[in-house]
């Protein structure tokens, strides 16, 4: 198992060292790596048995250390930057070539930047003289950490060290935008909601379900899976279908009395109930049940992306 604790200089050493560490971030726990090197980067494929065709996010603690590593940024992105960073948003940009390996890229000509706002995380990316390339900390495949516990359960034989920055405050991985020219895309939904992002950039186009060889395989259908097979419906009628002592429930507010039960937010708020999914999918791995039975949020805020973590979780046959 790994040791968890608050070190920043032991983080700091470790990762100067080429190895790696867990990290607090605002959406998920981040398996950290020196971007620019790349026995370290090929470190964290293998932790995570990550095929290398899914590129990884570098880590910043501001935009202007981003700018060493591209050509050029939107004028939207920079705007997108100045609003939301540090925050649960990645923006993917055109590389500049001989700067961050290939490898972390998958052999992209963009790379995708975020500047996460967690206090612990932006002090370790502060002391750094190089940025940190971090997927969420999880085998490939499975729902993200929000705990340093969670970490430490799924990969704690691989990693040395697991940065302590309590439960995650937002939840879910950030939300990624990419640019056609100076047009954002967005790439995958996250803890920034759609609504805020347009508000600054008007209507964009979202672009998150590609099925095969995708350009960002956080789009790739059966990511999010929990352990075992989740059915997606009205959860009155799927519990005509499915015994209700064999299955777990994961209601968005209301109570069904069952010993078998999260409720995302029993006062209906979508951030509420992302702060929550990932422990509560977890939750039901323990618990004595064959089936996880789910309903969709309303589609708006943050609901939309928990709904799409709940699409793909569901589109993953367990049974
Ligand atoms: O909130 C988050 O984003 C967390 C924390 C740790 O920062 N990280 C995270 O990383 O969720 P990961 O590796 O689990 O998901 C990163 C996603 C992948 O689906 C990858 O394909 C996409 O980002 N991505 C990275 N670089 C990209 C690029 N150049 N173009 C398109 N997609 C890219
Ligand atoms: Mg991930």
């Amino acid at each position: 198992m790994a040791e968890i604790g608050t070190d920043i200089e032991k983080a700091a050493t470790l990762l100067s060292q080429g190895e790696l560490v867990a990290i607090p971030t605002e959406t998920v726990y981040g398996l950290a790596g020196n971007a620019l090197n790349v026995e370290a980067v090929a470190k964290i494929f293998s932790a995570k048995n990550r095929p290398q065709f899914d590129p990884l996010i570098v880590h910043v603690p501001s935009l202007a250390l981003a700018r060493n590593y591209v050509t050029a940024i939107p004028k939207k992105a920079e705007r997108l930057a100045q609003l939301f960073w540090p925050g649960p948003l990645t923006l993917v940009l055109e590389k500049k070539d001989e700067t961050i390996p290939a490898l972390v890229t998958s052999g992209l000509k963009t790379v995708g930047f975020r500047s996460p706002d967690h206090p612990l995380t932006r002090k370790l990316l502060t002391a750094l003289p190089f940025p940190v390339a971090a997927p969420s900390a999880n085998p490939f495949g499975y729902v993200s950490p929000t705990t340093p516990q969670h970490v430490n359960e799924q990969l704690g034989d691989k990693i040395s060290y697991i940065l302590d920055g309590g439960v995650c405050t937002i939840g879910i991985e950030s939300t990624i935008i990419g640019f056609e020219g100076n047009d954002p895309v967005v790439l995958r939904l996250g803890g920034l909601s759609l609504e805020r992002i347009e508000a600054v950039t008007g209507n964009i186009k979202v672009h998150v379900h590609s099925t095969s060889n995708p350009l960002a395989p956080g789009q790739l259908k059966s990511h999010y899976a929990p352990g075992k097979s989740l059915k997606l419906g009205t959860l009155e009628e799927l519990l005509q279908e499915y015994p209700a002592h064999t299955s777990g429930i994961l209601s968005f507010k209301h109570d069904f009395h069952s010993p078998h039960q999260r409720i995302l937010s029993p006062s209906g708020n979508p951030e509420e109930a992302a702060r929550n999914l990932f422990q509560y999918l977890r939750d039901f791995d323990k618990m004595p049940v064959d089936v996880i039975l789910a309903e969709l949020l309303p589609d708006e805020g943050l609901g939309r992306a928990i709904n799409d973590r709940l699409k793909r979780a569901a589109a993953v046959d367990n049974s």
